[in-house]
C-alpha cells in the first residue's frame, strides 16, 4: 500500500495537482480557499502520496459567504456555538479504499476539536453509497432528509458528528 501524509493545504504547491482530479464545483471552490483560510473562516487538509495531492477535505467554522450559500436555518445551525461544517471531501478514484478519507476526516475532527466546536455536520447526496456507507461506518448520525433549493441534484441526508467523544 502506498504511504500517504496528511497536512494543511499549500495552495500554490497542491493545486494544479488538485485540479486535474477534482469536479469544476469543487476547483471553484478551492480557488476561494486561500481567502477562506486567511480570514479564519475554513480549515484545509490534503492528503499527499509521493510529493502530490491525492485527496483533501474543507471544514468551514464560519459562515463563507464567498461561497454564495444560502442562509436557511440548517446553515445558521452549523456554525452555532460549538458547531461546524464539512464542505467538501474528496479523494482520487486511484486511491480509494486506502483509509484516506477516514484519516482527513480525524485531521477534520482534530481541527474542529481545537476550535473547541463539540459538533460537525454534513450533506451526503442519498444515492452516494461510498460516501454515506464512510459516515456510517465511523458513526455519523443521520439527523434528516433534505431537499434544500440551492441543491439541484435531488435529496440529501444531514449527518452529524459528536466530538466530544474523540481522542483527537
Ligand atoms: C467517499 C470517499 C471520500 C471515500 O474515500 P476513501 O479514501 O476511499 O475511503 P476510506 O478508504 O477511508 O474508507 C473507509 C470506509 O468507508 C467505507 N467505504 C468507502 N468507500 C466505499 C465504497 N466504495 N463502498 C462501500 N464502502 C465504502 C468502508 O467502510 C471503508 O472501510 P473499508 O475499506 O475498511 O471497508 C471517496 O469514495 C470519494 O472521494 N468519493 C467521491 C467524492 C464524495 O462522494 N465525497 C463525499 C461527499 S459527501
Amino acid at each position: 500500500m502506498n504511504k500517504f501524509l496528511i497536512r494543511k493545504l499549500d495552495f500554490p504547491k497542491d493545486s494544479p495537482a488538485l485540479y486535474k482530479f477534482l469536479d469544476t464545483d469543487e476547483v471553484d471552490i478551492l480557488k476561494k480557499v486561500p481567502e477562506l483560510m486567511r480570514d479564519k473562516i475554513s480549515k484545509c487538509h490534503v492528503a499527499i502520496i509521493d510529493s502530490c495531492p491525492v485527496g483533501w477535505v474543507l471544514t468551514h467554522f464560519s459562515y463563507p459567504k464567498s461561497l454564495s450559500w444560502e442562509d436557511d436555518n440548517d446553515t445558521n445551525h452549523f456554525f452555532a456555538k460549538g458547531n461546524c461544517y464539512l464542505g467538501n471531501l474528496d479523494v482520487h478514484e486511484s486511491f480509494r479504499r486506502k483509509g484516506i478519507a477516514n484519516a482527513l476526516l480525524k485531521k477534520s475532527y482534530q481541527s474542529a476539536r481545537h476550535s473547541n466546536r463539540s459538533q460537525i455536520w454534513l450533506h451526503v447526496n442519498t444515492e452516494n453509497k461510498p460516501a454515506i456507507q464512510l459516515y456510517e461506518s465511523l458513526e455519523w448520525k443521520r439527523e434528516k432528509l433534505v431537499t434544500p433549493s440551492w441543491y439541484k441534484s435531488g435529496s440529501m441526508f444531514l449527518y452529524n458528528k459528536r466530538l466530544d467523544d474523540i481522542n483527537a
